[in-house]
């Protein structure tokens, strides 16, 4: 028998870099998801193969032996190892896996992708050895493999991956879950420039030691204004939002994280017509975010292209992670 197992991605529509300090992150999961194909094997060898990743190797142990795409090594992998694993000691079985990964969440771009990767890999593991695991114990063996990547994440996006939907995140606080009616599209574009949370959050928090006062206005300023989202959200307040997405995006960008090329297309986006646009996750490259009518994605579109920058049209998905038997 073998087990698919699906989960999708994320974007930060409010809180990205204040939730560190202050406030919520309002997060959305999105209409694209990662997807995990499990068998067992003989051997006690954990195999993966990402169709559009371009890596396969093994994990013999601990030790990774690369077949194909020497590139991936490090910590990436290490989640989905670790996160194959946990689940096995969970359920109290050892076996070898063959694991096929593929995923049309584009990496390193703040999308959420190693997070939903982990989430489908336990699932997956999970119903192959008819575990019954709930959807809170997948999350939470999920934050193990996120822990490997991110150091200590504030666990939203395995969260969100698991459960869909939108999600209001504060440190201390317990999350909460919202639906909307009918659906909510958004442009998003990548500048296809790799980047790395922990660090930019380092600079952010380096800048803080520096400049403390100032920089906690900005982050009280950002806090507030992701309270205030959450309110246009449920409301449906599209030109509100759209205002507070563009205040968003100066704060933000007074911290330093913008980049030239996410700039350019927020600023592309909002010529083209949308309500508002700004930088979505830690920023550094990765991608921003533009809200609108729907007769104007078009245009936003190819105004990121011409940026470019890698348009999507995406959606809210209230969808988590789902798993299904193959046999
Ligand atoms: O990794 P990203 O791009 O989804 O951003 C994470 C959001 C931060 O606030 C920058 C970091 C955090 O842990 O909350």
């Amino acid at each position: 028998m073998s087990v698919e197992a699906t989960a999708p991605g994320k974007v930060i529509l409010f809180g990205e870099h204040s939730v560190v300090y202050k406030g919520p992150a309002i997060v959305l999961a999105i209409d694209k998801r990662a997807k995990v194909n499990v068998n067992r094997r003989q051997d006690k060898r954990i195999y993966f193969d990402s169709l559009d990743l371009g890596f396969a190797g093994f994990f013999e142990d601990e030790n990774y032996i690369p077949v194909k795409g020497e590139t991936w090594r490090g910590r990436r992998l290490e989640a989905l190892r670790v996160s194959a694993f946990k689940t096995m000691e969970q359920l109290d079985v050892e076996s070898g896996l063959d694991l096929i990964i593929r995923s049309e969440i584009p990496i390193a771009a703040g999308l959420g992708s190693s997070a939903a990767i982990c989430v489908a890999i336990v699932a997956a593991v999970g119903e192959l050895f008819d575990g019954g695991l709930s959807k809170r114990e997948i999350c939470d063996l999920a934050y193990e493999g996120e822990k490997v990547v991110h150091g200590t994440p504030s666990g939203v996006d395995n969260n969100i991956s698991t459960f869909g939907g939108i999600l209001r995140y504060e440190r201390g606080a317990e999350m909460e879950r919202f639906e909307l009616e009918g659906s909510l599209p958004f442009v998003i574009g990548n500048s296809k420039r790799k980047r790395s949370t922990r660090r930019l959050v380092g600079r952010v928090r380096a800048l803080r030691e520096r400049e403390p006062d100032l920089v906690d206005e900005v982050i009280d300023s950002m806090a507030e204004v992701s309270r205030k989202g959450l309110e246009a959200l449920v409301k449906r307040d599209l030109p509100r939002l759209g205002d507070l997405m563009n205040i968003n995006h100066g704060l933000l960008s007074s911290l330093g994280v913008s980049i030239a090329k996410l700039d350019l297309m927020v600023h592309a986006s909002r010529g083209a017509g949308a309500y508002g646009a700004k930088l979505t996750g830690a920023g550094g490259g990765g991608c921003m975010i533009a809200l609108s009518e729907r007769s104007k994605m078009g245009a936003i579109q190819k105004a990121i292209q011409r940026c470019r920058g890698d348009p999507h049209v995406i959606d809210v998905s209230y969808e988590g992670v789902k798993t299904r038997r193959l046999e």
